[in-house]
C-alpha cells in the first residue's frame, strides 16, 4: 500500500487499481448514480434519523461540508472509494477519540456493481493501517447487524474478533438495530491488516 503524503488527514491510500481519498463535493454526479443505482442495495444497511434528534444533511453537498468540517477537527476521515479512476463507494473513519482512549470506528458501502473482488475488505485494511501507524490510533471498531452475511466475511477474512452484542445500537434502515461487535487493537497486527491480507 502506498501513502502519497504520510500525513493523517487529507491523505490518499493506493493499492493496484483501489484508491482512498477524501470525498470531495466534485463527487457528486458520480455519488447520486450509484446511490440511486444501489437504493435496494444499500437501504437495509444505511444509517437513519432517529425521531427526534436532528435531521441529517440533506444534499450531497451539505453531508460533505459537514464531514469536512469533522474531517479538519480529526474527529473522521471520510474516504471516498474509486477502483480504476471511478467513484464506486465510500469508507469512513468515524468518532475519532483521543485522550486515554485513542479508538475509532468504521462505516463502509460499496457498489454492488463491483462487490465481491475484496475491494472493501482490503480499503478497511488500508484505512486499518492508516490509523494505527500514521494517526496512532491503539484500537478499531465495527458494529454490524446480525443479518449482514457480506459485512460479517469482511472482519472474519481480515480476522478482526469479535467482542461483543449490543442490542438496538444504531438506527439503521428506520429502526433500532441490533449489531455484532468487532474490534481491533495495535498489538493484535504489528505488522499491520495488510500484511495480513496478504500472508
Ligand atoms: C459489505 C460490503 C461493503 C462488502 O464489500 P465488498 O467489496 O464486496 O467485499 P468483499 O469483496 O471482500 O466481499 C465480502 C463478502 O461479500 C459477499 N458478496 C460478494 N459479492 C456479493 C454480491 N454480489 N452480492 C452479495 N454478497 C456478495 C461474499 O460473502 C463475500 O465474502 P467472500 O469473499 O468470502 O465470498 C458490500 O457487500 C456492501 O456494500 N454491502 C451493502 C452495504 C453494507 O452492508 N455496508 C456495511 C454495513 S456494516
Amino acid at each position: 500500500m502506498s501513502n502519497r503524503q504520510g500525513r493523517a488527514w487529507p491523505a490518499v491510500l493506493e493499492h493496484d487499481r483501489l484508491r482512498l481519498r477524501p470525498l470531495s463535493v466534485r463527487d457528486r454526479r458520480a455519488w447520486r448514480e450509484v446511490r440511486e443505482r444501489n437504493v435496494a442495495w444499500l437501504s437495509r444497511w444505511d444509517a437513519t434519523t432517529p425521531p427526534g434528534s436532528n435531521a441529517r444533511p440533506r444534499t450531497f453537498g451539505a453531508m460533505v461540508r459537514a464531514m469536512s468540517a469533522e474531517a479538519r477537527e480529526g474527529r473522521q476521515l471520510p474516504f471516498a472509494v474509486e477502483y480504476d479512476g471511478r467513484f464506486v463507494g465510500q469508507l469512513t473513519v468515524n468518532n475519532i477519540t483521543r485522550g486515554s482512549g485513542q479508538f475509532a470506528t468504521i462505516g463502509y458501502w460499496i457498489d454492488e456493481a463491483v462487490a465481491g473482488r475484496g475491494l472493501i475488505t482490503r480499503s478497511v485494511a488500508m484505512a486499518v493501517d492508516h490509523c494505527f501507524f500514521v494517526l496512532r490510533l491503539h484500537r478499531i471498531e465495527i458494529a454490524i447487524r446480525p443479518e449482514n452475511v457480506a459485512s460479517l466475511r469482511v472482519v472474519e477474512k481480515l480476522g478482526i474478533a469479535e467482542y461483543g452484542y449490543a442490542p438496538r445500537f444504531l438506527h439503521i434502515d428506520g429502526d433500532w438495530r441490533d449489531h455484532r461487535l468487532f474490534a481491533i487493537t495495535r498489538e493484535e497486527c504489528p505488522r499491520g491488516l495488510v500484511a495480513r491480507l496478504d500472508s
